[in-house]
Order: structure tokens, then sequence, then C-alpha cells
């Protein structure tokens, strides 16, 4: 296809886990528009053009694999990429600043602002530009004045657009999306912008499914998204922690009050906390703008959200050492799972990052399995101290340990031999249960000494010495 047969030249800034996929989808429901997805990494456009994508996503490749070369296009030619298309996504990353003023909570913006200051130099035309990364709320008004600075006659329209997928079913979610928010300025341009981006959605997705707002409500609006579900899982979790004293089961607990419509039963499991690029970071953003606003209350409830996720980790970790006779110096010990959330291969926040550097400070031996997070687990823990071995078979992972400590509650975890696991541990055998993923009743029948989160102990030290 010549580029005549296009409707409209989409772009895309940044080829990461939202940039890749969201793109594939447009490409795969828009044959008729040419999408290219561009980056300053060039091996991460290396691998979007090879058979080894740079992310793994369920359903991923086989999209990729009908639009590319066709009108789905991967390339670090980021200059020509601005100077072609009608509408770009901005979707680079805005971690947590690390330096400066607002270091540790602040948005580190400065990706943002290198992309808009790119977007202006090589511009020739007016454009639509879609804020499709997670920015603090009047991040617009920022891209705005740089991208009209100087005598720049091309004309901007910035609309906000966040995504809401989620890793591992980052697909069906853009797919069967519950919402699709679009934030745009009240004026005739910012209203045509938003129909232009509707044009493209309306697609596959049902119009009534499209929420339009002003443009700090859908930037607010992404924010908000994630402190309510990051602060469900430290509701269920501070939960689980009085379980564990009180002899209750959360998963009871949180079964019984999900029942209530009002509340419902989605993100109301127990576990070793939330992981993730987004949560921590989008909390903390949060924070930061109501201690900016002088709003200290709204920012200390918000805090409280984080401090009960990291209290859940060190929680873990101590019962661990606390149940294996207060010791694991010299022990082996294995992580099933190393992904922050199964069928992905990211790490990044991982409670599995946390705890391993818990367990490496108490001497333990770590070994390290997952199915498809062991390259990025290497890198997360490289300066760490300790012995560490990752391997990809489980069974080999467990022989000779004295515990399992399940991470991330990947399906094949159910389904292992678990008598061939015990009969090659060291005795007594532990298995903690991060992610109440496994049975325990049948673990604890065959031997082991089973510890889940917000549920009794299931110990076998008062009847024999296994
Ligand atoms: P990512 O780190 O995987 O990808 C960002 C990419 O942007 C990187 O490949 C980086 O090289 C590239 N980049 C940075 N600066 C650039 C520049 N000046 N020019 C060209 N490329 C540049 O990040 P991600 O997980 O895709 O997240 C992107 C944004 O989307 C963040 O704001 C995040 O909060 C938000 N978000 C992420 C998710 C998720 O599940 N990961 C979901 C919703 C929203
Ligand atoms: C989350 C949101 O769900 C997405 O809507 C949002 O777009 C995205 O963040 C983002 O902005 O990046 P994601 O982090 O990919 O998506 O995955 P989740 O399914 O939300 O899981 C996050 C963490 O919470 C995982 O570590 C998971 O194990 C944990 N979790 C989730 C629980 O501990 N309990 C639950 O009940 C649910």
């Amino acid at each position: 296809m010549s580029d005549k047969q296009y409707v409209k030249n989409i772009l895309c800034i940044g080829a990461g886990y939202v940039g890749g996929p969201t793109m594939t989808v447009i490409a795969n429901f828009c044959p008729d528009y040419k999408v290219t997805v561009v980056d300053i990494s060039r091996e991460r456009i290396d691998r979007w053009n090879s058979d080894d994508l740079p992310i793994y996503e369920p359903g991923l490749k086989e999209r990729v694999l009908k639009a590319r070369g066709q009108n789905l296009f991967f390339s670090t030619d980021i200059d020509r990429g601005i100077d072609e298309a009608d509408i770009i996504f901005v979707s680079v990353n805005t971690p947590t600043k690390t330096f400066g003023e607002g270091a540790g909570r602040a948005v580190d913006l400065q990706y943002i602002e290198k992309t808009a200051r790119r977007i202006k130099a090589s511009s020739k035309s007016d454009k639509i530009i879609v804020e499709k990364s997670t920015v603090p709320v009047r991040a617009a008004e920022t891209l705005s004045k740089i991208l009209h600075s100087g005598n720049n006659s091309v004309h901007f329209e910035i609309l906000s657009n966040p995504e809401f997928m989620a890793e591992g079913t980052g697909i069906h979610d853009m797919e069967n999306p519950d919402r699709v928010l679009i934030g745009s300025m009240d004026t005739p341009s910012g209203r045509a912008a938003r129909d232009e981006l509707i044009k493209i959605y309306e697609r596959w997705v049902p119009r009534e499914k499209m929420v339009t707002s002003d443009l700090w409500s859908s930037e607010l609006s992404k924010l908000v998204s994630n402190a309510f579900l990051a602060q469900r899982i430290s509701s269920i979790n501070s939960i689980s922690a009085l379980c564990e004293v009180t002899g209750a089961d959360v998963d009871e607990v949180a079964r019984a009050v999900g029942k209530d419509s009002r509340i419902g039963p989605k993100f109301l499991r127990a576990g070793l906390g939330f992981g993730g690029s987004c949560f921590r970071k989008d909390i903390l953003n949060l924070i930061y703008l109501c201690e900016h606003y002088g709003l200290q209350p709204a920012a200390d409830f918000w805090q409280q959200v984080i401090a009960i996720n990291d209290f859940q980790m060190q929680r873990f970790v101590h019962r661990m050492v606390a149940a294996m006779f207060n010791t694991v110096a010299d022990k082996k010990i294995t992580l099933f799972g190393f992904a922050f959330k199964p069928d992905t291969g990211d790490t990044r926040d991982s409670p599995a990052i946390h705890i391993s550097k818990m367990l490496l400070k108490e001497r333990a031996r770590l070994w390290v399995t997952d199915p498809h997070a062991l390259n990025n687990a290497r890198q997360d823990l490289e300066d760490v101290e300790g012995e560490i071995v990752y391997e990809p078979d489980p069974y080999k992972a467990a022989e000779g340990a004295h515990a399992i400590a399940l991470m991330t509650e990947w399906d094949q975890y159910r389904s292992l031999d678990y008598r061939r696991i015990f009969d090659r541990m060291e005795k007594p055998a532990f298995l903690f249960d991060g992610r109440n993923h496994l049975d325990h009743q049948a673990l604890f029948d065959l031997g082991f000494n089973v510890y889940a989160v917000g549920k009794p102990d299931r110990t076998r030290f008062n009847n024999d010495s296994q």
C-alpha cells in the first residue's frame, strides 16, 4: 500500500508495554490507517521487527504478525515519523523521580518533555497529540506550552486518552475495554480532535463505552483509578494480617464482603501486595499532588496504601523466617515465579524483588524459577549480594530446597507433581504460598508445612516430625 491510500497516519512515540500492544490493536482494527511505532531504543525496535518480541503478552504475537509490514511499522526514525503523522500518541515512560525536588514521589517528566520538544522541532503541519502515558494532572498544559513556544505556526491539539489495560490481559482489555476515556479542550478544535480519536475507537468499541470529559478530569481519573484499585488490595491485605492471628480465613472474608453489590468481588485477592510499574508510582504521584496543594490529610490517606503494601511483604518474610526456626541462613529457598503477576514477563516493582532482597539479607541461598521472567529477574538482582541461581525447570529449582515460596500465581504451578517435589526436598519441607494459589490441604497431606496469606498455618510439628 502506498502512503496515499491510508486514511491517516498515526505515530506512537514509545514502543513499550503500552505503545506496542495498543498500536497493534489499532492497526488490526483500522487497516486503512498507517500506524508507526517509534522508540529511541534500537534494541526494542529490532525486537518488535523480529520473531522475539520485546514483551510477552498472550495474543500479542499473532496480532503483530497479522499487521506488521501491512499497516503497522516499527522504526527508530522518530523525526520522519513525526513529520508524516496526523495523530501522535505519546506513550513514553513516566517513572517516579529519583533525584532533586520531589524525589521518590513526583513523576520524572523528562521523557515527556523531550518528546514534546522533538515533536515541535520536526512538525511542519498541524497535529493531534494524544497523551497515552500516565501523567500528573495538568500535564497537557505543560505539553501545550512547550509545543506552542517560540514562533511556531503549527497548531497542536492535545487530548488525554489514558490507558487502562492490565498486563497479562492487555490484548483482551484493549479489545473489550470497560471504557475509553477521552479528555479534550471544550473548543471547536478540541472537540474536532476528540471526534477524530472517537472515529478510530468506534471501529471496535461501542459508543456507550466512550467517556468524554475535560482534559484535567481525564488526567486525574487515570491516577484515581489506579489508586482505588491498589487501595482495595491494601484493604484486604491489612485484613489478612488480622486473619493470621485470629484464625479467620481471608478468602472467606473477601467472599462474604464481596457479595455486597456495592463492594463487589474484584481486586480483593490477598497476597504479597501489589507490584507492577504503575500502582506505586501513580499513588506516589497522587500523594505528591495532594502535598503540593497543601492537602496533607489526603496525602497521608494514600500514603497508607503504600505502607500496608510494604508491611505485607515484610510480614511474609518475617513469617518465613519465624516458621523456619528463626533462621534461613544457608538454607536453599526456591521462589516459584518472579513476574509481578502471571502471563507477563514483566518484573517491575515485583514483590519477588523485595522479598528476594530481604531473604538474601537473611543469607538464604535463592533459586528462582519463572516461565517468562528469568531474564528480567537476573537484571533486577544483578547488584545484590548473595547466592542466586536462575533455573527454568521448577523441579530442578526445588531439588534439595528447605522451602518453596510462591511469588506469582502461574497456572502451571497448580499442576506440578508435588509428591515428586516433596520427596526431593530437605525435611521438614516448607511451602509459603504468597498468592493463595495452591491446594493447601493436598500439600499438607503430602507432608508439607503450609503457610498461606491470611490463613491459619498448617504445620505437622504437633503430630510427627516430617
Ligand atoms: P515502557 O518503559 O515499557 O515503554 C516506554 C518506552 O518509551 C521505552 O521503550 C523508551 O525507550 C521509550 N522512550 C522514552 N523516551 C523516549 C523518547 N524521547 N522518544 C522515543 N521513545 C522514548 O513503559 P510502559 O509500561 O509502556 O508505560 C508507558 C506509559 O503508560 C507510562 O506512563 C505508564 O504509566 C502508562 N501505563 C502503563 C501500563 C502498563 O501496564 N505498563 C498501563 C497503563 C498505563
Ligand atoms: C494495573 C491496572 O489494573 C490497570 O487498569 C492499569 O492500566 C495499569 O495498572 C497501569 O496503569 O499500569 P497491572 O499493574 O498491569 O494493571 O496489573 P493488575 O492486574 O492491576 O495487578 C497489579 C498488582 O496487584 C499485581 O502484583 C497483582 O498480583 C496485584 N493484585 C491484583 C493483588 O494482589 N490482588 C488483587 O486482587 C488484584
